[in-house]
């Protein structure tokens, strides 16, 4: 056990990253590479070779294998058995396809948990994974550890050189997933040990004196359990950081993976992970040595989304966030399995209108993703996922209706590829560009205390992103460590936990020109996650001009009034109350309440910029677009107004825009457009690309 701690532990304090730059994988010429998830175990090997053709005649490029073959690369321990993948990657090499490869961690075989239990994670309820399903090895186990590092090296060693492997995918859809295996407890308690250094600071950050929670040593921690200790009876500091522990722990194993491969491989391979869209416990940050971060996405969850149809359209956010959650991390993205149809997990699958994987692949291109590919290429005749669409259906032969529309975007990308239009992205489109501060710290911090139980963070970010794209803003997800002076505009909402040096950055960069945008919520809180002893969140108020008095919200069937310029807004879910000083301007007040004429927003100038400070949260947003769309206006941007739903982007001198709506909605073109794909009357799936 000392031994795996001190491993992990040394893993984080290797500062040196040898990840590589990622836009060297995509040639320049090159806007979108796309590709098949492939099981080559799933199928007789008389089939391989007519399953490979197939994708290359439907002008695929790329084949993604081994993800889940642990049980056919290493039947018993030490035993290994490559010469199928061989096959199979030497097979597809022949039709001129790459391959992706993955590590194929996410399945342990059966021999590995019946040798040693300990390799199974153990959930809140104190059960220890079983074999038979996948992703139930806990991550601190040192003999998953020990194991998934051999099966590293020897597919390292085996095709680290092979020309025809383009690049490894590790894991599959990290999810920093909760594990109370003794080993984790353990493990944590070593973290703790790390970051705290002494048990009284410890008590300190956790605010252990409240219910006699006090530790006198560090040998006495356990995990804080949700599941045993009623969620709301839990100690926010302590979840806050064995959340932070379990993103960490994810990290590093994915960091650790890589590592291993590095030793082999060419540099002309990339290394990738897969990360869910939908953020999760899983934070992709904090990993060191991955080329960049791709990510997976299934827009269509079963729920009424948008409008009429939205219920076979997906969720119109998915893409829209996943694109600018992940593309700024490494600069590169894309989507390594976009649902091909209907999926077999949503609480009702119901059949896709024809042209939305066509859309959903589209919106992944406007929004920059440089390869896509679809889970998966065949659909399997048996097991968990039976029910889930492929791009080719049962009979192994006909292409289906996602993988018809998979071919059609396939050739229409090569035909805009083939224009060559690679125009710079407009003057004026760069200066809209729109940064938003996120950090997943602040997400698990407002899950335990949404104060509210409608309060979502994620919603609340979501609604600035979706009111950005709706006036064509471009916008990148950047955290507290990158450069924000790329950035005209900066939001930053909710953000809870700061110190003095994010502060501090805040006035630099609204001084230097910056146009910062501040919501309810922010600062409320040290690192800790402790309350300052002063005002509500008052290491703002010299940055903003005011102070805040209080908070107040509204329960879901109550609705009260703010107004700006005469207009009148709803809203219920929250609202900061603000004093400002002298020169700072109360742009938006409280109209009823006992609390009637207080400020709900203010402004005012700062250095060479400005600083807004949006306190309210209003029911449709529209105060808060309103905003938005004069603090453009005044920077003499001209704005656009597409209805929810509705996005427009720049890719490589081409326009692309995309119609979840519902609705079919009529673009208002440039005189000098020229429509390439799709038309004026945007339909709804609809997809048109067009060059000005
Ligand atoms: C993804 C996963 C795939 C497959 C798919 C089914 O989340 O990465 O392996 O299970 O879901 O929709």
């Amino acid at each position: 056990m000392k031994k795996l701690l001190l491993t992990l532990l040394t893993f984080t304090l290797i500062l040196n990253t040898i990840a590589q730059d990622a836009s060297r994988f995509f040639p320049d010429d090159r806007m979108l590479i796309p590709g098949a998830f492939y099981y080559p175990e799933h199928w007789p090997q008389s089939q391989w070779e007519r399953d490979f053709k197939q994708m290359t005649e439907m002008g695929f490029e790329y084949v993604h294998m081994a993800e889940f073959a642990w049980a056919f690369l290493e039947p018993e321990e030490g035993v290994y058995t490559f010469e199928w993948l061989d096959k199979a990657v030497n097979m597809a090499a022949e039709q001129g396809l790459k391959v992706i490869l993955c590590t194929p961690t996410a399945t342990i075989p059966v021999w590995m948990g019946n040798k040693y239990p300990d390799v199974y994670l153990t959930d809140s309820r104190h059960m220890k994974g079983e074999h038979g399903s996948r992703q139930n090895n806990s991550l601190v186990s040192e003999k998953y550890i020990e194991l998934s590092a051999n099966i590293i090296h020897e597919l390292g060693k085996r095709y680290g050189n092979n020309p025809n492997v383009w690049g490894w995918q590790l894991d599959n859809e990290p999810q920093a997933k909760d594990d109370y295996s003794p080993a984790s407890h353990e493990a944590f308690r070593q973290w703790l040990k790390n970051k705290y250094e002494t048990i009284e600071v410890l008590n300190h950050a956790w605010g252990a004196a409240f219910w006699s929670v006090i530790y006198s040593s560090f040998d006495e921690i356990n995990i804080h359990n949700p599941t045993i200790i009623q969620w709301w009876g839990n100690n926010p500091h302590a979840l806050l950081d064995f959340r932070r522990f379990t993103a960490w722990v994810q990290a590093n194993d994915l960091d650790r993976q890589a590592r291993i491969l590095r030793e082999y491989i060419k540099p002309n391979q990339f290394i990738t992970t897969n990360y869910v869209a939908a953020i999760n416990n899983a934070d992709p940050r904090l990993t060191q040595e991955l080329d960049f971060i791709a990510y997976t996405s299934y827009p269509n969850n079963g729920n009424p989304n948008l409008g009429k149809n939205g219920y076979r359209l997906g969720d119109h956010t998915a893409l829209l966030h996943a694109n600018d959650y992940y593309r700024p991390i490494d600069g590169v993205t894309g989507v390594l399995e976009i649902q091909p149809g209907q999926v077999n997990w949503a609480s009702s699958n119901s059949m896709l209108l024809p042209g939305t994987v066509h859309m959903w692949l589209f919106h992944s291109l406007g929004a920059g993703a440089r390869f896509a590919s679809s889970y998966r290429f065949r659909q399997v005749l048996y097991g968990v996922e039976q029910y889930h669409s492929g791009m080719i259906e049962n009979d192994g032969i006909t292409p289906s209706q996602g993988g018809r529309e998979y071919m059609q975007f396939i050739e229409q990308v090569k035909q805009l590829e083939q224009m060559n239009t690679d125009k710079e992205t407009p003057a004026e489109y760069t200066a809209k560009r729109t940064a938003i501060l996120w950090s997943h710290e602040n997400l698990w911090d407002h899950m335990r205390q949404p104060q509210n139980n409608r309060w979502n963070i994620r919603n609340h970010t979501m609604k600035y992103h979706q009111m950005l794209k709706s006036m064509d803003v471009p916008v990148d997800y950047i955290a507290e460590t990158d450069e924000w002076s790329n950035y005209p505009t900066l939001i930053i909402p909710a953000y809870q936990a700061v110190d003095s040096a994010l502060v501090e950055k805040m006035k630099s960069y609204a001084n230097d020109g910056g146009n910062l945008i501040i919501t309810c919520r922010t600062a409320s809180k040290n690192r800790y996650g402790h309350f300052w002893e002063a005002g509500w969140s008052a290491p703002l108020y010299n940055l903003i001009g005011a102070k805040i008095t209080g908070y107040d919200m509204l329960p879901g069937n109550k609705q009260a009034t703010v107004t700006m310029n005469g207009e009148d807004y709803k809203w219920n879910m929250w609202g900061d109350l603000l004093e400002p000083e002298n020169e700072t301007y109360s742009k938006v007040k409280y109209t009823d309440q006992f609390y009637a004429g207080k400020t709900a927003v203010t402004q005012r100038d700062f250095g060479n910029g400005t600083i807004t400070y949006i306190g309210v949260d209003t029911q449709n947003g529209e105060m808060e677009k309103q905003i938005l769309k004069e603090l453009f206006e005044k920077r003499g941007h001209s704005v656009s107004n597409y209805p929810e739903g509705v996005f427009v982007y720049w890719r490589n001198g081409f326009r692309v825009a995309v119609n979840y709506s519902s609705e079919s909605y009529t673009m208002e073109l440039p005189a000098n457009a020229n429509i390439i794909f799709g038309e004026k009357d945007l339909a709804s799936p609809g997809v048109l690309v067009w060059s000005e």
